[in-house]
């Protein structure tokens, strides 16, 4: 361990589940090994190269309280939501959508061969956001600036990477990257004091005061700059958040304050006042 840079606090290899009309993913956090990560709630990452696995899709289902930011590595989905808005994803672009007081949407896949691979993260709304109207942003690949580093580069989705700014805009401070390392390059940088921040490898092994190898998420400590060398050619996604300290409440697709604010969300969900 070096004096002043992140540790790993946890290594999480998530699990195998499936979701929606039965599309086989990982949930990385919201799974038992690690319930959530304030202000994250949920990470999953869906990746095959069997349509058996994912044409199904997620058909119209409901959402409130937080954001769902979906990053697609390669593949094509198709979105939609009761309010008639509709969003085209495709390999390398993003969609945050801020679920706020409810919308119904759906997610189908617009292919039905070939390889899909991406991730879904859920990120809380702070308890004086949660009933906002919703809304929807869509990100095109080429809207994502890249920076160069050397040996690699980082994708900025959210938040700022050495001076640029990614599109993304939460409703909640975090930053969201991709990067890229080549063999025995390595990357430094700043985290601010106090967030919560992980890093999941989904290609090749890095060594971040602990070896963390292709599916393996891992926590960070709270305070320090971020340092990793690639053992392999590897991509990871970093992200980190400051926590919202508020009590969490969850009832499927609902993520609330309290017990009774969920229930409440059941019965507009099933009374029609939901998108
Ligand atoms: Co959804």
């Amino acid at each position: 361990m070096k004096f002043g840079l992140k540790t790993v606090e946890k290594l999480v290899k998530g699990v195998e589940t499936s979701d929606g009309a039965g599309v086989n993913l990982k949930r990385i956090i919201a799974s038992s090994e690690l319930k959530m990560l304030d202000p994250f709630l949920l990470l999953d990452e869906f990746g095959s190269k069997d349509p058996d696995d994912y044409i199904g899709g997620f058909p119209p289902h409901p959402h409130r309280g937080f954001e769902t930011i979906t990053y697609m590595i390669s593949g094509k989905f198709r979105h939609k939501d009761t309010a008639g808005n509709e969003g085209f994803l495709t390999d390398g672009s993003v969609q945050w959508m801020t679920a706020g007081k409810g919308v119904i949407h759906s997610e189908m896949p617009e292919q039905t061969e070939g390889l899909i691979h991406g991730f879904q993260l859920w990120l809380n709304l702070p308890k004086k956001k949660k009933m906002m109207n919703p809304s929807y942003h869509d990100i095109p690949a080429i809207d994502i600036p890249e920076k160069k580093i050397s040996g690699g580069t980082v994708k900025i989705i959210s938040g700022s990477f050495d001076g640029v700014v990614g599109p993304g805009k939460p409703h909640t401070p975090m930053f969201y990257l991709d990067i890229l390392l080549e063999k025995n390059s390595e990357i430094n940088l700043p985290i601010e004091k106090d967030w919560n921040s992980f890093l999941y490898v989904y290609d090749g092994k890095i060594n971040c005061d602990r070896i963390i190898k292709k599916g393996c998420l891992a926590v960070l400590s709270s305070n320090g700059d971020f340092h990793c060398k690639a053992e392999e050619t590897s991509n990871f996604l970093l992200i980190g958040g400051r926590p919202l300290n508020e009590p969490v409440s969850r009832g499927g697709p609902f993520v609330m304050n309290t017990k009774a604010e969920i229930l409440q969300a059941f019965a507009d969900y099933q009374n029609g006042k939901m998108g």
